[in-house]
């Protein structure tokens, strides 16, 4: 377990499911994490949950539940995966399930808390991930964690009707500063 002060990270249990199923199937969700995705029947959550039990190795790859700290309550997921151990490079995502749980800086906290993992404790040297370019939100929480703009990716994917543009972007292990909860940084001074 992950933990930070508003929220932690924990392992998926089946107990979640039927939550995660719910928001997979919740189109305004899908058209802001760009999938086309759509897990509508529980016997497909229950694959893929079999999917995740089935990875064991750190270098495999995880999926998160975040949870509220207070609580407990199960707000979204944060995962890593496509490691390439040459590389040390990974990909990460995110996503709080519902509205309310938005905007109140548990996304940054989510993804500060897993970028910690994956440079102190694994020993990456890149993380990386895709955001829709006019996601505006999305982009302010990872530039604010310190994510680099690396590109875009225009007409990148294709939902809702039209081609969306993708921004790539990355940040370096020695880039990586773990900002405190109460507004310190502190910069980890690994140079990886
Ligand atoms: C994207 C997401 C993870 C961000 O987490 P969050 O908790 O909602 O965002 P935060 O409250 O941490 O805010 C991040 C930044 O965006 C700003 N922000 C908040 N709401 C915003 C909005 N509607 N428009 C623009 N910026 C916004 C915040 O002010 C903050 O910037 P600041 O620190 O400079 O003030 C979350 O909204 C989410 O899960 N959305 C649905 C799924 C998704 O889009 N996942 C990401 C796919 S790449």
């Amino acid at each position: 377990m992950l933990l930070a002060k508003r929220v932690m990270l924990r392992a998926i249990e089946r107990q979640d499911l039927d939550a995660l199923n719910s928001w997979w199937n919740d189109p305004a969700l899908s058209a802001l994490l760009g999938t086309r995705r759509h897990l509508s029947a529980p016997d497909e959550t229950e694959a893929w949950y079999d999917a995740i039990l089935a990875r064991v190795e750190p270098h495999e790859g995880r999926t998160y539940a975040v949870c509220a700290t207070v609580d407990g309550r199960l707000l979204g997921t944060a995962w890593y995966g496509s490691f390439d151990a040459q590389d040390r490079n990974v990909e990460v995502g995110l996503y709080l399930g519902q509205e309310e749980d938005r905007g109140r800086g548990l996304g940054t906290e989510t993804m500060g808390l897993l970028l910690s993992y994956l440079f102190e404790d694994l020993g990456v040297h890149k993380v990386r991930l895709l955001v829709r370019s006019d996601h505006d939100r999305a982009v302010r929480c990872y530039e604010r964690l310190g994510f680099q703009h690396e590109g875009m990716l225009r007409h990148h994917r294709f939902f809702a009707g039209t081609h969306h543009d993708f921004m790539a972007m990355g940040m370096l292990a020695s880039e990586h500063v773990t900002r405190g909860l109460d507004g310190t940084q502190e910069d980890t001074g690994r140079n990886r």
